[in-house]
């Protein structure tokens, strides 16, 4: 297990760091991102989605779980289970086809999903990010 971490100042600074990582990715790794409300998940993912050459929006799923993109002829995708709740186990093919194959895919509040995106995915590192005062935020990145 590598452990980086890195205190960063600005969400340019933390997307900066989520493009560092976006680089080493391959097809079918899973990146999991933990943190508070506002904490810069949203950024880390969209850096990393940037780097991957997504040029469109990227916004929070939060309400649609899930988006996919598509880009330099990869599958990527951006998940926020804050609002997974009871749907998943209304439907468990819900996010069948989110995670895994070939597929990149960022995923945010990944311990409300108990542990699904890590049953369903290789995963390539663990980010969590904290807020250290203002727009201080510090950032760890696990690699396996
Ligand atoms: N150092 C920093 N790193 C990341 N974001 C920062 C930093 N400093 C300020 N910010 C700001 O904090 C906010 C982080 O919002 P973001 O949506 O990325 O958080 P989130 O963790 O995804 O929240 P949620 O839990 O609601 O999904 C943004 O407005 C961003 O500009
Ligand atoms: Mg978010």
């Amino acid at each position: 297990m590598r452990s980086a971490v890195t205190e960063t100042g600005s969400a340019e600074e933390t997307a900066a760091l989520a493009a560092d990582l976006a680089r080493e990715l391959t097809p079918g790794d899973v990146v999991l991102v933990s943190g508070d409300l506002g904490a810069g998940k949203s950024t880390f993912v969209r850096g990393a989605l940037r780097e991957l050459g997504v040029t469109g929006p990227v916004t929070s799923p939060t309400f649609t779980i899930s988006r996919r993109y598509h880009a330099g002829g990869r599958d990527l995708s951006h998940l926020d289970l804050y609002r997974l709740g009871d749907l998943a186990a209304e439907d468990p093919s819900l996010l069948e086809d989110e995670v895994g194959g070939e597929r990149i895919a960022f995923v945010e509040w990944p311990e409300v999903g108990d542990a699904w995106a890590e049953e369903h995915g290789r995963v390539a590192a663990r980010v969590t990010l904290e807020h250290a005062g203002g727009d201080r935020r510090v950032v760890t990145v696990e690699r396996p």
